[in-house]
């Protein structure tokens, strides 16, 4: 682990522009769920049920009563060390933080390049006129409404069988194919797109460093896969980034 640690960090410190893939696996430290693995929401929940549009289309109030309840637990959470090493890299590195998470936390801990690659759960969408808006209530009215013509709000967030934003997407991909580091840290590697930045990474020459509590589709990608908490390992490569300014 020590040997790997340095190699990650020694890439790290020579690299002039790193881009971070997050998933849900920075944010479990804080306290929010995961969706895959045991404690994982889908274990509880089917995602057919209550991420797609078919099911808000069959019971908008059900999957609206879901993300109240998610809402309301991210609200009562804070960034962990993860989120903050992060987000102090942008003092060093040209930096794009890609994340999956929808949480927020990696614009609490102070990150400011970052795409949302599945959309934010503080970010609702009318369905009728496409207005989006920020709401961070923790709790909304359900099923709330557009204040502009009254049709049905959903969460701005990409649900099973949905496209991904194509400007996020072109970004995120400009940013992988761009990097001298990739980061990868929390996913189980198993959605894409997002699955796929890492070989795009590695395919114009990054240094891929994966950090996981275990290995994962991404690992054969990896140059170096460090296995441990986000929340742990994250703070210890700060070093690497902070070395090479
Ligand atoms: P998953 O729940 O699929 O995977 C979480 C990953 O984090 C697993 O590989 C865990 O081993 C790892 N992990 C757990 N705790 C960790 C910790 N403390 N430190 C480091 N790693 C840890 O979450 P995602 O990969 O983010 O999509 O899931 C991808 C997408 O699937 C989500 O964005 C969501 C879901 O369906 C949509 O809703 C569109």
């Amino acid at each position: 682990m020590t040997e790997l640690l340095e190699k990650a960090k020694n890439a790290l410190k020579h690299a002039e522009n790193v881009t971070a893939l997050t998933g849900a696996g920075v944010s479990a430290e804080s306290g929010v769920p995961t969706f895959r693995g045991s404690g994982g929401m889908w274990k509880n929940f089917r995602p057919e049920q209550l991420a797609a549009p078919e099911a808000f289309k069959k019971d908008p109030v059900l999957v609206w009563e879901w993300y109240n309840w998610r809402r309301e637990l991210i609200a009562s959470k804070k960034p962990n060390s993860g989120h903050y090493a992060l987000a102090d890299m942008e003092k060093y590195k040209r930096f794009t933080l890609i994340t999956q998470n929808v949480d927020g936390l990696h614009h609490l801990a102070g990150g400011k390049n970052i795409l949302e690659l599945h959309g934010s759960i503080w970010k609702v969408r009318c369905t009728r006129c496409g207005t989006t808006k920020i709401d961070r209530s923790s709790v909304l009215t359900v099923p709330p409404r557009c204040s502009k013509c009254n049709g049905l709000l959903r969460p701005d967030v990409v649900w099973f069988g949905e496209s991904l934003d194509m400007r996020i997407l072109d970004k995120s991909i400009d940013a992988a194919l761009s990097a001298d580091v990739f980061l990868v840290a929390g996913t189980s590697g198993v959605v894409q797109p997002a699955a796929s930045l890492a070989r795009y990474a590695k395919g114009s020459g990054a240094f891929v460093i994966e950090v996981n509590m275990e290995k994962t589709p991404i690992s054969i990608e990896a140059d170096v896969t460090l296995i441990g908490k986000a929340g742990e390992i994250l703070p210890m490569l700060q070093d690497g980034w902070i070395e090479g300014r």
